[in-house]
């Protein structure tokens, strides 16, 4: 496996893969590997002729208030899994190569980033956008994989591809949990063992929810409350945000009717976690 640190060594050896006709998967990642980002990295290396893996804690989508400067860093175990796993290239730019001095361009998607972790993290869709598109400048892939983990991410980058016509493949990856049910995130490592424990209300929550729509319950809002009580049950947890969406639009719905999402975001203790997962109303 190559590492490779600068753009424009990255950009070359993807036009060089362009011209020979290979098929790149590509996995943009902030680092800290889990069974998730794995799950991810397997089905690239499968279905494609080379694999790239891009590691960047990327500046511009978090808040001056929010965790860039902790967020989890282990470059060395990173590239060691990365390697386990048969990927071809490990890209790891610095800041000063994917926002040089002068950097002044930014992409956003409008109305998909309105609500949700969108209200909530002022910019955040905007550095993740421009970021992934960059980084889909760079790599040149035919398909890139991401986790329904972050499940409005998704949704804007499949719409960014759509409207700026990148021409990438994006493949959906379903969310891998802990035995317990907690959803894997870098994050999970700022939980002390009590809030560890307490963090499964929001898997909790999405199960419950799906009971009482399995039960009969249709009316959105007096789910939602529901879920708002059940999540608000647990002393360590604080709601966020609890949403009843449609799955593409991802605009708050009134009935539940065929498939919705129940996109849930809550504090333990100090961090915040994301969670989300599909209610079907048959
Ligand atoms: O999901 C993530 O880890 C990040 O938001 C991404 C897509 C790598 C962009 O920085």
């Amino acid at each position: 496996m190559e590492v490779i640190t600068r753009v424009a060594e990255m950009q070359a050896r993807a036009r060089q893969w362009r011209q020979e006709g290979k098929q790149v998967g590509f996995v943009p990642t902030m680092g800290y590997f889990h069974q998730g980002h794995l799950s991810l990295i397997r089905r690239a290396v499968q279905e494609n002729d080379l694999a790239v893996v891009s590691v960047y804690v990327n500046p511009t989508q978090f808040g001056p208030q929010e965790d860039f400067h902790r967020y989890p860093r282990d470059l060395e175990r990173d590239i060691r899994l990365a390697e386990e796993e048969g990927v071809h290239v490990l890209f790891a730019p610095s800041d000063a190569e994917m926002y040089p001095q002068g950097y002044q361009t930014y992409v956003e998607v409008t109305e998909l980033t309105q609500g949700l972790c969108g209200a909530r993290r002022p910019g955040h869709f905007r550095g993740v956008a421009t970021v992934v598109a960059k980084l889909f400048h760079i790599v040149q892939p035919t398909r890139a994989y991401f986790g329904e983990k972050d499940y409005q991410q998704l949704r804007v980058v499949e719409r960014m591809v759509r409207d700026l016509n990148l021409g990438v493949e994006i493949v959906p990856m379903p969310i891998v949990r802990e035995s317990d049910g907690l959803a894997m995130s870098s994050r999970n490592v700022y939980l002390s063992p009590e809030e560890r424990r307490a963090a499964t209300v929001l898997y909790r929550a999405w199960k419950a929810a799906q009971e009482w729509v399995a039960q009969g319950e249709r009316d959105a809002p007096r789910l939602r409350e529901k879920v708002v009580r059940f999540i608000e049950a647990e002393p360590l947890a604080r709601v966020d945000y609890v949403e009843i969406v449609d799955p593409l639009t991802l605009e708050p719905l009134e009935r539940l009717e065929g498939e919705a999402r129940l996109m849930l975001a809550a504090f333990v203790g100090s961090t915040r976690l994301i969670d989300n997962g599909p209610l079907t109303a048959t």
